[in-house]
């Protein structure tokens, strides 16, 4: 390779058009994913818009919205009208969810609709399963992850998302899904998910913080990578379709190394407290919120993701 000043890598910085010719990155909207919030009533969130709440009404139109504007797939999460110990409102046939996934089912055909996995946001404890004592108890715990995800393939889930990081839940829902003759619907598992700090803003919006305690017991330690690639390691034995990374901009280097040591489709997840720190800059004027978000999405793309579950695909939508 030749040096300075036979090469000048500014050369093809000059000008947009040059650039656009060597980007290495780019963002399609088919490879992003809206998170939608399911609850009895709708309301808006005035900071944090894409944390807004919607009703099995108001889903319907939003995802027209978002259909007009190009998003394929959302990610739908249920805040029940009442919670319980056993979170019975996340495998209810009658529950948000299963409601709200007849509704976009029957009104927007077209739309790939995934569908959250867990138990938090339905127990009264906050907790992403039973409890034994104050114990999250992993074997009971699959028995109600694997029938929350039937329950949501019945009621129209093209693929489910498991986020509850119990060991061992990708073969149950497998199992359990192929006993009711689901064997073509796909997991996508939240393999590597931190307990991280950056949860914040979405645990306020899906009403879902621990009573008591903390993630720390089941959610992965935020100082490991190796960990991240056995899960994912098990995952895939266990069945799973699509593997995912959780939070994303803290993990960049985690996506990498998933990316780098498997083949399996791999979504990342930008979350909340992501957003929430971007918007609340922006807010501040401190930074520009589009070139920051494009920025950041083009980073966790960059590491390796193929899909990314982001609350900004709505605004990127209209940005692209
Ligand atoms: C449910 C779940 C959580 C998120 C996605 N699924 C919350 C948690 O684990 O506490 C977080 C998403 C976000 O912060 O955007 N377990």
């Amino acid at each position: 390779m030749s040096s300075f000043p036979v090469t000048r890598l500014r050369r093809f910085r000059r000008t947009s058009g040059l650039r656009g010719l060597v980007r290495e990155t780019r963002l399609s909207l088919d490879d992003f994913v809206m998170p939608l919030f399911v609850g009895p009533e709708a309301f808006a969130n005035d900071e944090l818009p894409a944390l807004g709440r919607h009703s099995v009404e108001s889903v319907v139109e939003e995802a027209d919205e978002l259909q007009r504007l190009g998003v394929q797939t959302v990610i739908l999460f249920g805040i029940p009208a009442e919670k319980d110990a056993e979170g019975s409102g996340a495998y209810d046939d009658d529950g948000v969810v299963q409601h709200a996934l007849r509704a976009l089912r029957e009104r927007r055909p077209g739309m790939t609709l995934l569908t959250d996995v867990c138990l938090c946001e339905y127990t009264s404890h906050g907790h992403c399963g039973v409890l034994h004592g104050d114990d999250v108890d992993n074997d009971e715990t699959l028995k109600l992850l694997a029938r929350t995800a039937v329950s949501h393939v019945e009621a129209g889930a093209d693929a489910v998302a498991p986020s509850d990081m119990m060991d061992g839940r990708v073969a149950a829902i497998r199992a359990a899904l192929d006993d009711e003759g689901h064997e073509s619907t796909p997991i996508l598992a939240y393999s590597a998910k931190y307990a991280s700090a950056f949860y914040g803003p979405f645990r306020e919006a899906a009403e879902s913080a621990p009573a008591f305690g903390d993630r720390r017991g089941y959610q992965m330690d935020p100082a490991n990578v190796r960990e991240a690639l056995r899960e994912c390691e098990l995952d895939l034995e266990e069945g799973a379709d699509m593997l995912m990374v959780k939070p994303a901009l803290p993990c960049l280097d985690v996506i990498r190394a998933v990316r780098e040591e498997f083949d399996a489709p791999l979504a990342a997840y930008n979350v909340s407290g992501e957003y929430a720190m971007l918007k609340a800059a922006a807010a501040k004027g401190w930074m520009d919120e589009r070139q920051a978000a494009v920025e950041s999405l083009t980073a966790i793309k960059r590491a390796g993701a193929d899909v990314v579950v982001s609350y900004w695909t709505k605004e990127l939508a209209r940005w692209l």
